[in-house]
């Protein structure tokens, strides 16, 4: 297999770390490693495979040796600035920040739902934010089978989310502390703002879930509405999805479509007691999905509760995934 020059941005951060720890779980082929950041990390070092790398500023002339691949997780100022840098280099850039998802010329993807958007890429493919990607997964399958009408999300959105500050409010919350990355107590408490509000009263964290939805499932048209809840987790999303058809559909036939899903563990036994949690999807790629049960209130439709890692599959996972496709079709 031939061996790539990959490098991630952002390396020493909370997305940026994991990144280096899916990629060596998932050892993917690669000649030379590169890891950046700011100027605050340059020269600290970071272990990867066994081997120290020295952590890099990044630069514009950072790009400037071969790369093939970037994985970006650095903030969206870092990325509007620099991969079209690396793109002009010719790197494929794999960007984690919402800076290029909406823009038409940049594929938005998951890769059990969309993986042939990658082909038109022109050096950017954004990752979707983590709670679309989750979503995703399950709502795929079932809008290829009985096409999808209308979805309302509600989020229930974990501290790692909002990175190391946002996990060391929660721990030090819990010790009585009061809060520096969030406006209010989130030990104890329920947060429904994520990311900043906007003009029509949604948060930003709303919004991208109804347009990164549209744009991955390519239906513009798409009904959608969100509410986006910071909860006292530490890691892994949960999301209450509602979802109206279309056509209608024989319950046990669609828990098989979602069973039969890539990407998709199912959780749906309430009779045990069996369904998906946090703790448990915490540390693994796949999306659980349970709680499976028809909305009586409308003539098709279907309640789910889906959770995943949102640092994993996420963002971290779902970058990498994109790169061994990219890789694969190299060969
Ligand atoms: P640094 O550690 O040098 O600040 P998180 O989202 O967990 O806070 O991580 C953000 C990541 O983005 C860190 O690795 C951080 O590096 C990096 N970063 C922030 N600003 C820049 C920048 N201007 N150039 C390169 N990397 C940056």
């Amino acid at each position: 297999m031939k061996k790539v020059n990959l490098a991630v941005v952002g390396a020493t951060g909370m997305v940026g770390r994991t990144f280096l720890k899916v990629l060596e779980e998932k050892q993917l082929p690669i000649e030379n490693f590169y890891v950046f950041a700011s100027s605050r990390s340059a020269g600290t070092k970071i272990v990867f495979n066994g081997r120290d790398y020295v952590v890099e500023e990044l630069t514009e002339t950072s790009f400037d040796r071969g790369i093939d691949i970037a994985l970006f997780s650095a903030g969206g100022g870092t990325s509007e600035k620099f991969a079209p840098i690396a793109a002009s280099k010719g790197c494929i850039v794999i960007d984690n920040s919402s800076a290029w998802r909406m823009d038409p010329e940049v594929p938005l993807v998951v890769p059990e739902v969309n993986p042939e958007d990658i082909e038109w890429n022109k050096g950017i493919i954004a990752n979707p934010n983590c709670s679309t990607i989750q979503a995703m997964v399950p709502l795929k399958p079932l809008d290829d089978k009985y096409k999808i009408k209308r979805v309302v999300y509600s989020t229930y959105q974990a501290v790692s989310g909002a990175g190391l500050a946002g996990w060391k409010d929660l721990e030090n919350g819990l010790k009585g502390e009061a809060p520096k990355k969030f406006p209010h107590p989130i030990a104890g408490n329920c947060l429904p703002h994520i990311d900043v509000f906007t003009e029509n009263g949604y948060t930003k964290e709303e919004l991208k879930m109804i347009n990164e939805t549209r744009k991955i499932l390519h239906n513009p048209d798409m009904k959608i509405t969100a509410t986006a809840v910071r909860v006292p987790v530490f890691n892994s999303h949960s999301e209450s999805i509602n979802v109206e058809f279309e056509k209608p559909f024989e319950l046990t036939n669609l828990v098989d479509t979602l069973r039969k899903a890539p990407g998709i563990i199912l959780k749906n036994d309430s009779c045990n007691d069996e369904y998906p949690l946090a703790i448990d999807a915490s540390g693994t790629d796949e999306v659980y999905v349970g709680r499976i049960r028809r909305d009586e209130s409308v003539e098709s439709g279907v309640n789910l509760w889906v959770v995943a890692d949102n640092i994993r599959k996420g963002a971290a996972s779902n970058a990498v995934q994109i790169a061994e496709i990219i890789i694969k079709n190299m060969q």
